[in-house]
């Protein structure tokens, strides 16, 4: 007999994702992925057709590979095409971004073209606040609003790094180059520091290998069409199916 979760209380709605206790499950919560997609702070909204399935699908299948080699998060496992159970972590509120080629926000900061391959990987810290607009913060920002500890921005850039490392071949493998992307983490109950959320098309920028075509939230983003397309193109890619 499966066994069957039953949802308390949305604790938590986001743009893409809500999060409900369980009943006789505690340590533990239902992540619920949306076909809703939204850009720029909210500003631009649509839907992906089956998002919320792919996003889901895909987190399940690499959280498990990251797992396997070693990267501590939060999955546990799925339960429903859109649905997953994950361990209750803290959320430490800054965003992780790594970039290996030039693309989105980094053409503003630099005068890269986009496409530049990177030398080595950028790693930079976003604050983790709507009203601010996730404003781009420096360790020094981090420490002055107590959100984080040397320590801990310490773990967030090694494990950040290390999932890069395994993630660029992984994608490669699938004729897909990991110009970007974002992460967040959380600590669990023995102040361990876990990687939590997801990892997909609305949090990477993924270009096809031979083309550069973008496979991913951009196209939303920027109004560049063929966007339920790209998904099910990243889904087949990694899925199979
Ligand atoms: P950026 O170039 O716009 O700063 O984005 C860097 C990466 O982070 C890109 O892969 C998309 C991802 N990202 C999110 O997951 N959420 C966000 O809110 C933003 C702005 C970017
Ligand atoms: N998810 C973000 C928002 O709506 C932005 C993005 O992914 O571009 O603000």
């Amino acid at each position: 007999m499966p066994e069957k979760y039953t949802k308390i209380k949305k604790i938590y709605e986001g743009k893409a994702k809500k999060l409900y206790t369980l009943k006789g499950h505690r340590g533990l919560l239902l992540q619920e992925f949306k076909d809703d997609a939204t850009a720029f702070n909210a500003l631009k909204k649509g839907k992906i057709q089956n998002k919320g399935i792919i996003n889901c699908e895909l987190t399940a299948f690499i959280f498990t590979y990251l797992a396997k080699k070693g990267v501590k998060n939060h999955f546990v496992k799925q339960i429903n095409e859109n649905e997953m159970l994950i361990k209750q972590l803290k959320i430490v509120p800054i965003e992780v971004v790594i970039r290996n080629i030039a693309a989105g926000s980094l053409l503003k900061k630099t005068k890269f073209k986009e496409g530049h391959e990177l030398s080595k990987p950028i790693v930079e810290f976003y604050y983790k606040d709507d009203s601010l607009g996730d404003p781009m913060i420096s360790d020094s920002h981090a420490l002055a609003m107590k959100i984080a500890t040397e320590k801990d921005l310490k773990t967030l850039k090694q494990m950040a790094e290390k999932i890069n490392s395994l993630l660029k071949p992984f994608f490669r493998k699938r004729e897909l180059k990991l110009v970007d992307f974002k992460l967040e983490f959380g600590k669990d109950s023995t102040g361990k520091i876990m990687l939590g959320d997801e990892i997909t098309p609305d949090t990477c920028r993924l270009w096809d290998v031979k083309t550069n075509k973008k496979l991913d939230k951009d196209r939303f983003r920027f109004d560049l069409g063929g966007v339920n397309e790209a998904y099910a193109e990243v889904r087949k890619r990694i899925l199979g199916k």
